[in-house]
């Protein structure tokens, strides 16, 4: 067992600061040295740490000193055979482990509620997606995790199929039967990649669902900054030991930045002691808090905080309970509306609402005092806010009608249309609420008079609309045909 205490990263950085060394290398600000105002918005000390790489500091491209000791670390912690630390968000973390299985025409096996970045992956490498259409929870609107026998259908009918993607959990703490699905596709040759942009507690808390790595996944995208305590944007790659690291260091290589931020870097360093350190009874006061806010949603009327009871052994095969969902449906509010008056009237900021519920995120950072003012702030709302549900859109999920691949579609001849007359063309762009992210129409999909109806409405209730090129998305590009 090696040392989780030691943070090799940011002691480097600290070591580098006390020899002084003077620098005509870049970062042009020298330490702050030329440029005082930075120094006042971020503080000397995280000034003073944003340096260039170096023989003392290592070169995240290719790590031979304090760098591979962090990733060796990182490994250990996560238990996987190599972890690579990725700067450019998970979206960089999923995009790498699509590139290192697909090239051009090799097809993915993957449930249609993935974020956009496994979508422009694919728009960027030019494989073609294999959609299963996850289950959907009619009574919350919402979509759930991939069922087993729609894995071995879809496994039997595309045996050439390099991969098997799955989100380990859903942004609404939703779990697949992994395990299984690792089973089926190992049998069949296949690789699992798993999207745990929302899991990074999975590997250390207890009493929560199977982590990738512990199902025996290939390779695992993790976002530490989501719930690990990392910096924004700093992110982790895993890889079993049966996936040689070197290949898939040339893989990240091909888009890493060759300018890694150290304050990014010391960020997962110092993140990945504190989860080893203390991540059990961190995750479980997490827990705890979860469980005392999703009874007292239960009990102020019309919302509904789901947890454990929508397990079904199969399309729900473990929940996340560290989620605070709530459906908002019954209040006559959609989820972004509660969204919406949560920080205009109340000053709290949730992490997003749909057109059915929101989600909170608790995490590291949170205290007793804030679940308490959520709460009361949520029994306001039920008092003041509250009326008859009509004409309300009841789910997120449409099954895509998938025309051709994203890649075709992206780098068409396209047309701009009125996206209230787009129906039966073929959309050249992605389309969708950020966040959550999950596109509801993507590049190479007939876009349906359902996909114009939701837009219309998402809109209407305020969801920001992100993805076309017009920004007020009333225009939409579609292949030529
Ligand atoms: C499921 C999922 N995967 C990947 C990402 C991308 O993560 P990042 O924002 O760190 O690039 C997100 C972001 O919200 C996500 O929800």
């Amino acid at each position: 067992m090696t040392n989780q205490n030691e943070t090799p990263i940011y002691d480097a950085i600290q070591q580098y600061i006390k020899n002084r060394i003077v620098s005509f290398d870049v970062p042009g600000h020298k330490q702050g040295k030329g440029h005082k105002d930075l120094v006042e918005a971020f503080g000397t000390k995280c000034i003073s740490m944003d340096l260039n790489s170096s023989k003392p500091l290592d070169n995240l491209t290719h790590p031979t000193s304090s760098i591979r000791r962090a990733e060796d670390l990182a490994a250990e912690a996560f238990n996987a055979g190599h972890a690579f630390l990725i700067l450019n968000g998970t979206t960089a973390a999923v995009q790498n482990m699509i590139f290192y299985c697909c090239r051009k025409n090799d097809k993915i096996i993957l449930p249609r509620n993935v974020h956009k970045s496994v979508i422009n992956a694919m728009v960027i490498c030019g494989a073609e997606p294999v959609y299963i259409n996850p289950g959907v929870n009619t009574e919350f609107g919402i979509s759930l995790g991939m069922s087993i026998e729609d894995i071995k259908k879809t496994v039997r009918d595309n045996p050439s199929a390099k991969a098997i993607l799955v989100n380990n959990p859903t942004y609404y703490g939703i779990c697949s039967n992994l395990k299984e699905i690792v089973r089926i596709a190992h049998n069949a040759g296949m690789l699992v990649l798993v999207d745990e942009a929302h899991g990074t507690h999975l590997y250390f808390g207890d009493d929560l669902p199977i982590s990738g790595m512990e199902a025996g996944a290939d390779i695992a995208a993790v976002s530490i900054h989501k719930t690990g305590g990392s910096l924004t944007q700093s992110s982790m790659l895993l890889v079993s030991d049966k996936i040689d690291a070197e290949d898939m260091r040339q893989t990240i290589n091909l888009t890493q930045t060759t300018s890694g931020s150290y304050l990014l870097m010391a960020s997962l360093d110092i993140a990945r002691k504190n989860l080893f350190l203390n991540g059990k009874d961190i995750f479980k006061k997490v827990c705890n808090l979860a469980e005392y806010a999703r009874n007292e949603v239960n009990k102020i009327g019309g919302f509904r905080a789901f947890g454990n009871e929508i397990i079904n052994g199969d399309t729900v095969y473990a929940f996340d309970k560290t989620k605070l969902s709530i459906h908002t449906r019954a209040m006559g509010l959609a989820g972004i509306e509660v969204y919406d008056i949560l920080r205009d009237e109340f000053g709290i900021q949730i992490e997003f609402g749909d057109i059915g519920n929101i989600l909170a995120i608790i995490s590291v950072g949170d205290r007793e005092l804030e679940i308490e003012r959520l709460l009361g702030a949520l029994s306001e709302i039920h008092r003041r806010f509250r009326k008859e549900p009509m004409n309300m859109l009841e789910h997120e999920y449409i099954n895509p009608l998938v025309i051709m691949s994203p890649q075709k579609a992206f780098y068409s001849k396209k047309r701009a249309l009125p996206i209230e007359d787009s129906a039966g063309h073929i959309s050249a762009e992605l389309v969708m609420a950020y966040p959550p992210g999950i596109p509801v129409l993507a590049p190479g999909e007939r876009i349906t008079e359902e996909i114009i109806d939701y837009v219309r409405y998402a809109k209407e209730k305020g969801c920001a609309m992100m993805g076309t090129k017009d920004e007020t998305m009333n225009n939409i590009e579609t292949v030529e045909e």
